[in-house]
This record gives C-alpha cells, structure tokens and sequence, in this order.
C-alpha cells in the first residue's frame, strides 16, 4: 500500500513526514528504564514521526551517550526530553562525585525523619525485603545546567521541557541549529512559555500520564492554540489513535505528542508488569496523585496510592519526594507485590488494548487520521 501523505507546518519545522511526536518519558521508579529508550526514539523516527528520549532519570553522561546512540541507529531527526523545574534550574547544578553511587537504603536517610522512618515501619510492618536498588549522583534533574550544555554540544534537532520554562537557553540552542519546545498544562504557563520565545508549546491536558494538571485536553487545547499565537501547539493528553490526532488537528493544532499509546509498545520502556496494566486498564483505572514526584501525575491506580492517602505525610518538594516513592516501590517490587504497583498513564489506557511495534502505532495513526481527513469513513454527520 502506497505511504499516506498526512503533513503539517511541524513536519516542515522538524523535517519529518507526519506529525506526530512519542512524548518524553523519564524513568519508571523501580530499575533502570526510561520509559522512552533509545529503541523507541529510533522507531518512531524511522516511521516518520519524532522519538523524543525521557532523559530525566539519566546521569548527564549517560544522557550524552544515548544521543550518541540514537545518532548511530538513525539519520532521522530525534528529540531529548528533560524536566526543568525552576526550583532546581535556579538552583543551579548540585556537586556531586564522578561515578558515586550509592544504596538507596542509605540516600533515604536524607529525608525527612517523618518519611524516613515511615519507610522503615511500612517495611517491617508488611514485612518487605531490603532495598537493592542504588542511586546514582549527577542525573539530569540536579544538574540542569550541565544537561543542557551537552544537549546544545550534541546539537539535538529538538529540545524539550517537561517541567519549568526552558526560556533560558533558547538563544544557545537556536544559536546551534536546535528547536525548542516547552510543556504547559493551563493557558497561564502556554503564555508564558510561548513568550519566552520557544518554537513549540505543547498543551497537556489533566487526563494524560505523567505530570499533568486540572484541565481537560478538549477545553485546553483550543485555548492553549489561541492564547499560545503565533506559537504553533501541539496537543497531549488523551490521545491514543488517528481519531484523537484528528481532533488536536481540528482545533488548530499542528501535531500531538503521545505518551501512554508509546509507553505501551514493543519498544515503550516500561516494565513488562506494567505494560500487562496499561492493557487491562480501563478508563477509570488511573489516579492523579503527589505520592511520586511531589508534584501531581497521573498513574495506574494501585495499593500505594491508598498507603499515601492513609500515611497523612506531606509531599515533600521534587525530586525529593521522588526518592520517597522510590524506596516504596523498590520494596513492592522485591516483594513482587503487583498490587502495590502501577506505571504512570493517561486516561487513554482503556482504548489500548495491544501491544504493538511502535512503527505500527504511527502507521495505524496516520492511516486512520487520513481516512476521516478525507471522509472515508462512515460520516454521523451530513455537512455540504
Ligand atoms: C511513564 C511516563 C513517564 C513520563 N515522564 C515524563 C518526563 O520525564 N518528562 C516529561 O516531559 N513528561 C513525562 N511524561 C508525560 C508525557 O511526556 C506526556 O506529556 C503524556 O504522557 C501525554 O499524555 P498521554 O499519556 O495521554 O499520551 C510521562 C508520561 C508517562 C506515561
């Protein structure tokens, strides 16, 4: 069958053939996987889109050496997702020693006593094993600046920030050639991002995985198109198939940016277990949550979230809190505790009923997005 034509203004911005982007997902809390891996960034690329890498669980030199990576199994244009709060950009990079690595049991000891020691009573009290998983210093999140120096270095077609406004380096890296694209979950942040002289914004609506805020994607996105002018935006949350890129299309955005349907693909990095939960998810299934991150994201329900809500402890500010919910899922983990665990996902996760190739989900996407673009399939509505 002759290749779909299905183009936008972004595939002209980022020289791919359909618009459509795999979002950047950071690393699940339990081993090492980012939930966009290489193999997905080249994937999508190669089927015409753009795979973005979730760089955020990363150390800065690992990071350097998946752009390398990417550059090798590829000549398409890819992205690199980080997060950038501004707590940590103001901040400025935190020291750290070259290659330390230490056990997680011991780096909890830095947090607060009342979570620390709530650790240690759900431990014994569940009786869960002993935590085996390290941390390793450096990642991209307490080293911003250094990230963004080596994604500027590596001249990475697209750059993007899940968290924070990535304003302050938008000079630097249009200086090198790069796009910049920032995320926003109300009009408020679209504004602010999109004055700060980014090329895209992507509007991410309360229903997507991840982080994600209190307003929906079909009153969002429209918004987000007008307030965001002449930035051009992309919209996400929500969207799983060529009837959910139809719509962004309709209410005049260029592209979408595609979590969950991507995490849960061949080549998506989510843990197998997790993969299993997204497919058995209905759309009722998920929960917006601090326990993770600090800061609200949405995830597949699970016991933990009722653990929190029971614990009274605060969330503690990111990344901190994200070692909290760490340990609390590195014990699950051990203990094989599936109940206890659940990967972030959108809403979207009842429609996904396989796992597939990633080329396949592009493909399928474009084909069924072309096919109502041009009416051929049954129409519930009579237009002249
Ligand atoms: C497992 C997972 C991890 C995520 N991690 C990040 C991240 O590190 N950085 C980021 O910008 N967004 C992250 N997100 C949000 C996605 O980039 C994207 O905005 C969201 O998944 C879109 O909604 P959808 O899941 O309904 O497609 C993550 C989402 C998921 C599902």
């Amino acid at each position: 069958m002759a290749k779909r034509v299905l183009r936008t203004k972004l595939c002209d911005m980022l020289g791919i053939d359909y618009p459509i982007l795999s979002a950047g997902m950071g690393p699940s809390l339990v081993g090492e996987k980012t939930g966009a891996p290489v193999e997905l960034v080249v994937a999508v690329s190669e089927a015409g889109g753009m795979g973005v890498l979730g760089a955020a669980g990363f150390t800065v030199e690992a990071m350097q050496e998946k752009i390398r990576e990417i550059k090798k199994l590829t000549g398409k244009p890819f992205g690199v997702d980080l997060l950038l709060p501004s707590q940590t950009v103001e901040a400025g990079d935190q020291p750290f020693k070259e290659g330390g690595e230490y056990p997680l049991s011991e780096i909890i000891k830095s947090l607060p006593k009342t979570h620390y020691e709530f650790i240690l009573k759900l431990k014994e009290e569940m009786g869960l094993p002993d935590m085996q998983a390290t941390y390793k210093e450096g990642s991209t999140v307490t080293r911003p600046h250094a990230a963004v120096k080596v994604c500027i270095e590596e001249r990475v077609p697209l750059f993007c920030s899940g968290l924070g406004n990535p304003g302050f380096m938008v000079e630097d890296a249009h200086r090198a050639g790069m796009k910049v694209l920032g995320i926003a979950g109300n009009t408020k942040n679209v504004a602010r991002i999109a004055r700060s002289g980014v090329d895209l914004v992507v509007a991410q609506g309360h229903e997507g995985g991840g982080h994600t805020g209190r307003v929906g994607s079909m009153a969002l996105w429209p918004q987000a198109v007008d307030i965001a002018a002449p930035t051009p935006l992309l919209a996400a949350g929500g969207i799983g198939d060529g009837r959910g890129l139809v719509a962004a299309l309709a209410v005049g955005c260029i592209g979408v940016w595609v979590g969950t349907r991507f995490l849960a693909s061949e080549e998506g990095g989510a843990l197998p277990i997790h993969k299993e939960n997204i497919v058995a998810a209905t759309d009722e299934d998920t929960r917006r949550t601090y326990l993770y991150t600090g800061k609200t994201s949405r995830a597949i329900y699970n016991q933990m979230h009722d653990i929190w809500e029971r614990s009274g402890l605060k969330a503690l500010p990111f990344p901190q809190q994200v070692l909290f919910a760490s340990a609390l899922a590195e014990m699950f983990n051990r203990a094989e505790k599936k109940e206890f665990m659940g990967p972030f996902s959108g809403q979207i996760s009842g429609l996904i009923k396989e796992i597939k190739p990633a080329a396949q989900i592009v493909a399928e996407m474009v084909e069924e997005a072309a096919d109502i673009l041009t009416r051929k399939l049954p129409q519930t509505v009579e237009v002249k």
